[in-house]
């Protein structure tokens, strides 16, 4: 056999190659036999699958205390890979409005397809029985959720969701692994938009599946279906931004709580969500279910108008205006005119956003060069 091209003396490079072959050689057919039954992680087309992107797989596993995990292209297609490979026409979901919105665009297509949908407010999750059905087939959360930070008990939901053997899937993005593990929590499937905290330095897009080892053989076959496999650049930015993960996601969260703590009874901030301080409604399901603190998101109102926050994100000096999140710059928006901008204008409110609720998203910056411009800004209001 020749030797490995990758480690020809038997010593390995420090870091994934980036492998950016589309197709492979087979060395024998029984090679190709291995790999088509799935018996060694071999490659022969890029729409199947690819080192590169292999590597980073194995890494985000392991960090979810997953069996096995599916990369790929956005955390919109790990979503939409979610919803095709487990819903059928005339399966129930229930999913929560307090979702990231571009799911809202996905459910009118899951609809068309034959999928009854309920949307749920989170505050409401403790009722969800109410809302089961025989033929709920699945029930998809945040915690904390995208914008509000609202918290679900997760292990709660699952319990419910077995009374009717439907699935949980839980979006991470804003706890991330590092502060919270669905899995263990009782979810399905963990589902992350890694182009977040994981990838963490806004030049890559990416979307992830954690899961089992059965659930991955069938997400697979969708992603090699539909073609959504992870191109081996973004494989490789995704792996080097996870050697540093839990250092910014510790540093995130050391800000985000100082900078809660700091905006809480501030007379120009009205309303504050960050499940970190012990008056938000999610403190307590938090405390038992996040670990190493509450996570780097929050979300509050500025002033009494969408002209106030604006004015307060005009005088920012250091953080940034721009979406996204979980990156190395602190970030803020006005979820109204961005991630919820594409909504129709009844839903772009109904779980509680208000035209002057501002989105924060903390960096690595030194927390009290942050403070110092939330101060600044505020003060100059
Ligand atoms: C919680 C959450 N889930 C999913 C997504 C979608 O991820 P992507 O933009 O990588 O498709 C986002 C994007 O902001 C998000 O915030």
């Amino acid at each position: 056999m020749s030797p490995d091209p990758l480690t020809p003396y038997g010593n390995r490079p420090m870091v994934t190659p980036i492998v950016n072959a589309v197709n492979y050689e087979y060395s024998s057919f029984e090679v190709l036999r291995q790999i088509t039954d799935g018996e060694i992680d071999g490659y022969t087309y890029h729409r199947d699958d690819n080192p590169t992107v292999r590597a980073v797989e194995h890494t985000v596993a392991a960090l979810e205390g997953a069996e096995d995990c599916v990369i790929c292209t956005s955390g919109m297609a790990a979503c939409t890979m979610v919803y095709l490979t487990f819903l059928r026409a005339g399966d129930h979901m229930i999913i929560f409005h307090d979702t990231y919105g571009a799911n809202y665009k996905v459910s009118l297509i899951l609809e068309r397809l034959g999928v009854d949908i309920t949307w749920m407010d989170a505050d409401k999750a403790g009722n969800i029985g109410d809302e089961l059905r025989p033929n709920t087939r699945m029930i998809f959360l945040e915690s904390p959720s995208n914008p509000l930070c609202k918290v679900i008990d997760i292990q709660a939901v699952r319990n419910a969701a077995d009374k009717v053997g439907a699935f949980v899937v839980a979006d991470n993005t804003f706890a991330t692994p590092f502060h919270q593990k669905p899995l263990a929590l009782g979810a399905h499937l963990v589902i992350h938009s890694a182009t977040k905290a994981l990838g963490g330095h806004n030049d890559l897009m990416a979307g992830v599946i954690a899961c089992s080892k059965e659930h991955y053989d069938e997400l697979w076959f969708t992603r090699q279906a539909i073609g959504t496999t992870l191109d081996p650049h973004s494989a490789f930015l995704l792996a080097r931004g996870l050697k540093t993960f839990d250092l910014r996601a510790r540093a995130m969260s050391v800000s985000a709580q100082a900078v809660a703590e700091f905006l809480e009874g501030h007379p120009k901030i009205p309303r504050i969500f960050y499940p970190g301080l012990p008056g938000d409604p999610g403190h307590d399901t938090a405390s038992r279910q996040m670990h190493g603190g509450f996570g780097g998101m929050m979300a509050f109102d500025v002033g009494d108008d969408q002209e106030d926050a604006k004015r307060f994100i005009r005088n920012l000096k250091l953080i940034y205006h721009a979406v996204s999140l979980g990156a190395t710059e602190t970030l803020v928006c006005i979820p109204f005119l961005t991630t919820m901008l594409y909504l129709p204008p009844e839903r772009r409110t109904i779980f509680g956003v208000k035209e002057n609720t501002v989105r924060l998203s903390l960096g690595i910056e030194p927390t009290a060069s942050i403070l110092e411009d939330l101060e600044q800004a505020l003060s100059n209001l």
